[in-house]
């Protein structure tokens, strides 16, 4: 843990033109600095830098934050990585705090298990390329497989030489503890006896790196075709590796990623080799386990496209079905590529040269669903009783698809391949929607009462999704949160009643206290969750701290939607309006926030836009209400409040006419 002040002191010192810079070629352009975006592929420059608010933002991808943020995204640190980095860069010393004499163990046995493995992965490819026996064996093996020497070096592939403990007694030489050696799944110890032997002894080691780049773990491949020999072996699971936690591969391809914006996704590590020494470097493996959630998190973060490379037999259709359901979850958009039978990605790409294997790649990846409905399609023929299992099963995967508008496209598309009506698929998709909900709904409720003691500190950030009811007030209470981000340090004269005789006085108030105050005492809710939650964090803030917070509170948060939302915020040229009707946007200037007075109006104007927003809102929920009520009564009492509300606004309007004068 580092210290709240030395993060303090390490965020004063950095400057964030300095740190994208070591990145990314940067030009000045009026206030900001821009360069090409390292988040996505693009011709122009859309990538800004503000060094002033220390923050960026991409306006192509809609990346961004600050400082640290951009070195979380860039070289995937941690947040204390990204925070150590920067202290390195300035000369900041740090002083780590205290820790529990437990966290330190553990620490402590994390580090030796890199150490242990960062030896063995060092000495396996020294063996390899320097041993007579590596060279003879193991570099003959990967060049008959035609690996070449690049590829060798750059995955740090390496050989075990098939003795006994010739890499336990190096290890153990180098001070390693047999213990540590053990736990690294490096040395086999057999129960009971102080026999110990290499685990991997006899194959050719592919290291398992961190996406930083630390070797973590080991897949060494057998020689033979010894059948009664497993081909691969794994290290086992410890403090720093889990397998289904990682990606074979990701650390190289990470940047290739986001770049091309697609991942290829294949089974083998071989494959993830071949393929990268034929050009493809956006490529990563699951190395014969299942598809995790984990995976999928850790390939979200890159791109939210990928594509699967599967073998075209039975177990691999069968893998490709289940992966893509699990990543149509995620709401990412996945592809197949299938290869004839009988081959994989390392054995199809051997065969042909790069260009026909991209050609390949490119040209054979089938969008989900035309994948799924050839393949099942060519299977249920003419029988009808197969043909509505087969409807069911394309229908539950696009079930999956988070985005309401993206199933629609794909019922369309489904409609015209499988030749049925679409509103008959709409109707059954609805019905399985329905069950999904319900099933989600009971999961939850039981989830909800097994946490019900747990404080949940950011509760609008729900992923909860409202694609067909937009938030109505949206513009007028995103001015509002500009207005406080970009105003956090700002004062505003305002006048305000000072006594019950209706005595008014014009004071000074911070813009934040201000605008929060007076939202507060109308007691003005935001319809919009990630305005309202930004709202909150200030409001607590405040609360809290007796202080108003630094806007890195927000740019630097390590909840992505609050981080992107703010640097926008934060980059959008200030318009503001002079005429009442805001709507008119021919009437909008740009605003100069230098001049009190200008400010002290955009202060004023952006509150009542918003008040003005939420009595229109209620006086249409009134009249909407209106039609459903018989009673007398109520009708009188709703009809009453609409006078009110016109009055309202009324007021309203004459203030900003006021204003504009
Ligand atoms: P494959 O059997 O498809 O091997 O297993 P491969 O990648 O084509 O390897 P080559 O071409 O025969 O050398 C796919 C992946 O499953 C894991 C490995 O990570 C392998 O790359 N695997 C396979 C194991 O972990 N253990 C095994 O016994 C077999
Ligand atoms: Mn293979």
């Amino acid at each position: 843990m580092i210290k709240q002040e030395d993060k303090e002191r390490i965020l004063q010192a950095t400057d964030i033109v300095d740190v994208v810079s070591q990145f990314v070629q940067l030009r000045r352009r009026g206030v900001n600095h821009i360069g090409l975006c390292p988040f996505h592929n693009e011709k122009t420059p859309s990538f800004n830098v503000n060094s002033a608010r220390g923050i960026f933002k991409c306006f192509g991808c809609g990346e961004g934050g600050d400082a640290v943020t951009f070195l979380m995204k860039h070289e995937h640190f941690t947040y204390p990585e990204a925070l150590k980095w920067l202290a390195n860069r300035y000369g900041i010393p740090i002083e780590e705090e205290q820790q529990t004499p437990e966290a330190i163990a553990n620490q402590s046995e994390r580090e030796a298990l890199f150490a242990a493995n960062e030896c063995a992965q060092k000495y396996f490819h020294q063996t390899l390329l320097n041993d007579q026996n590596g060279q003879a064996i193991g570099l003959s093996y990967f060049r008959e497989r035609e690996i070449n020497q690049e590829s060798i070096k750059q995955w740090g592939l390496g050989y075990c030489k098939d003795s006994w403990t010739d890499f336990t007694d190096y290890a153990t030489k180098q001070g390693y503890s047999v213990e540590m050696l053990v736990k690294a799944g490096l040395t086999v110890e057999k129960e009971g006896t102080d026999k110990r032997y290499d685990r991997f002894r006899g194959r050719v080691m592919f290291p398992i790196y961190s996406v930083s780049g630390r070797p973590i773990g080991f897949t060494g491949r057998i020689l033979t075709s010894d059948k009664t020999k497993a081909k691969y072996v794994n290290s086992p699971e410890s403090l720093i590796y889990s397998k289904g936690k990682v990606l074979f591969g990701l650390h190289l391809a990470k940047n290739h990623i986001a770049k091309e914006d697609r991942c290829y996704l294949v089974e083998g590590n071989m494959d993830a080799v071949m393929m990268s020494q034929q050009g493809v470097k956006n490529v990563v493996a699951t190395s014969g386990t299942a598809l995790t959630e984990d995976q999928i998190r850790l390939l979200k973060r890159y791109s939210s496209n990928v594509t699967i490379l599967y073998d075209g037999d039975a177990a691999g259709i069968h893998a490709a079905f289940r992966a893509i359901d699990m990543f149509l979850s995620a709401g990412l958009k996945v592809k197949i590529v299938l290869f004839p039978d009988g081959d994989d990605p390392d054995s199809f790409a051997r065969k042909n040269t790069q260009a026909e294997f991209q050609r390949y790649i490119t040209e054979e990846a089938h969008d989900f669903i035309i994948f799924k409905t050839n393949l099942l399609l060519a299977d249920a023929q003419d029988d009808p009783i197969k043909r509505a299992a087969l409807v069911k099963e394309i229908l539950v995967s696009i079930s999956k698809i988070p985005d309401t508008i993206e199933r629609t496209a794909y019922i369309q598309q489904c409609s015209s391949l499988l030749k049925m009506k679409e509103d008959m698929l709409t109707k059954e998709l609805a019905k399985i929607l329905r069950t999904n909900i319900l099933k989600q709904h009971s999961s939850e409720e039981q989830q909800a009462t097994e946490q019900s003691n747990t404080y949940s500190p950011e509760p609008f950030f729900s992923t909860r999704q409202q694609i067909e009811d937009p938030y109505p007030d949206d513009n007028q209470e995103r001015g509002i949160i500009k207005l406080l981000l970009n105003y956090s340090d700002r004062s505003t004269r305002q006048a305000v009643i000072i006594d019950e005789q209706g005595t008014i006085e014009t004071q000074t108030f911070m813009i934040v206290a201000y605008v929060i105050s007076d939202l507060k005492n109308e007691s003005i809710a935001f319809d919009n969750p990630i305005w309202q939650g930004i709202l909150d964090i200030f409001y607590q803030y405040i609360q809290s701290n007796n202080a108003l917070p630094d806007i890195s509170l927000f740019t630097s948060s390590d909840n992505e939607t609050l981080r992107k939302e703010t640097a926008s915020l934060l980059l959008e040229e200030e318009k503001y309006s002079i005429s009442p009707l805001w709507q008119d946007k021919s009437e909008l200037k740009t605003l100069d926030r230098f001049n009190p007075d200008v400010v002290d109006d955009h202060v004023k104007q952006t509150l009542l836009y918003l008040k003005w927003h939420k009595l229109e809102q209620r006086q249409t929920q009134i009249l909407s209400q209106l039609k459903h009520t018989d009673s007398q009564e109520s009708m009188q009492a709703l009809l009453g409040e609409v006078k009110t509300i016109n009055s309202g606004i009324q007021i309203i309007r004459k203030e900003l006419h006021n204003i504009a004068k």
